[in-house]
């Protein structure tokens, strides 16, 4: 009886031990479809030439996001080296910066960094993303500081307590999710409101905001149900050819900042997810 009770104690040791890292490996994966895909963290974070990413430089910053009358802003290196990314700070402190933009001197990250949205990232996301940036390449590459002419708020809100994300059976709420806090497609694609710096959520979707770049300017298009300006008669696998591979329904070669070089790989499910959110928005021509 012992023996028998002995040699399950030890099975179940056995067991934890095999689960341990694999339970570490899946997390790090999480985090790095939710960087580099989902999330596209390197929409901002990574340099880009005439001819795309800078090779080797995989989120090392120096990248200049946004240059424009309100502000000059520079997206950082968060790449692990310790003396030009992130690689001295600990997992609270890194995770503290990326939902609710408070670096670990205190100060507050600027935009358009997007908190508003990078607040409902729940935890096991934001725990994901910060175990994968830990075994990202380490690259030295100091970064230029952004400058802001307008005030900054003291903060972006309260302290974020506890946040889980939506049961991914409930394709709306899961696809609302991934829409607004994890890829934040509604902040380039909400107009803002009455209230300075904050999107205006009941046109969420119309789009309407301008974006200057080496390719001029692209505005983001209305992705709401609207039949006349947004999807309202495209099928799903039109939407989804736009999301993936930046092609609009009349064969157009979508312009950046629209990160379809990483939503190339977005799974099935959560494809699906975003489509029956976006299907769901109230229809709003523009
Ligand atoms: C729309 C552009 C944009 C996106 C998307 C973005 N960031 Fe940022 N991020 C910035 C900018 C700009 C700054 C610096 C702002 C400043 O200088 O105050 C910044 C700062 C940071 C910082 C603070 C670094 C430091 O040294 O101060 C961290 C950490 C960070 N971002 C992580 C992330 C992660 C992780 C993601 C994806 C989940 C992400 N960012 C997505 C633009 C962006
Ligand atoms: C950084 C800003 C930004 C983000 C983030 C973003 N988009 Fe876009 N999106 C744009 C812009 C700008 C365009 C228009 C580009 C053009 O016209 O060349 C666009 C175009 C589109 C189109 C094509 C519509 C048409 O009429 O051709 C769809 C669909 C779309 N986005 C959905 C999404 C979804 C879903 C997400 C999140 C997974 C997302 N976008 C994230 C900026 C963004």
């Amino acid at each position: 009886m012992r023996l028998v009770l002995r040699r399950a104690v030890l099975a179940l040791l056995l067991l934890g031990l095999a689960a341990a890292p694999s339970l570490a490996q899946s997390r790090v994966e999480r985090g790095r479809y939710l960087v580099e895909v989902i999330a596209a963290c390197g929409n901002c974070h990574t340099p880009k030439g005439p001819n795309g990413p800078l090779p080797g430089m995989n989120l090392a910053g120096n990248f200049v996001v946004e240059d424009n009358s309100d502000f000059r802003a520079v997206a950082p290196n968060i790449t692990p080296d310790r003396a030009t990314g992130i690689g001295a700070w600990t997992d609270a402190q890194l995770m503290r910066a990326i939902r609710e933009g408070i670096r670990p001197d205190g100060s507050l990250i600027g935009p358009p960094m997007p908190f508003e949205f990078y607040r409902g990232l729940a935890d096991e996301d934001l725990a994901a993303m910060v175990a994968y940036l830990r075994t990202v390449r380490p690259v030295a590459n100091a970064s230029e500081k952004s400058t802001y002419r307008m005030p900054l708020p003291p903060s972006y809100g309260p302290p974020v307590q506890r946040v889980t994300a939506p049961p991914r059976s409930d394709r709306v709420a899961y696809g609302a999710y991934l829409a607004g806090p994890v890829a934040h497609c509604m902040e380039c694609h909400t107009p803002f409101g009455a209230t300075p710096g904050h999107r205006d959520m009941a046109r969420a979707g119309v789009g309407g905001q301008a974006f200057n770049g080496p390719w001029g300017v692209s505005v983001a298009s209305n992705i709401t149900p609207a039949r006349h300006t947004g999807l309202g008669l495209w099928t799903d696998a039109e939407i989804e050819r736009a999301i993936r591979r930046g092609i609009s329904r009349d064969g157009r070669q979508l312009f950046p900042p629209m990160g379809f070089a990483h939503y190339a790989a977005i799974s099935p499910a959560d494809m699906a997810a975003l489509i029956a959110y976006l299907r769901s928005l109230p229809a709003i021509e523009r």
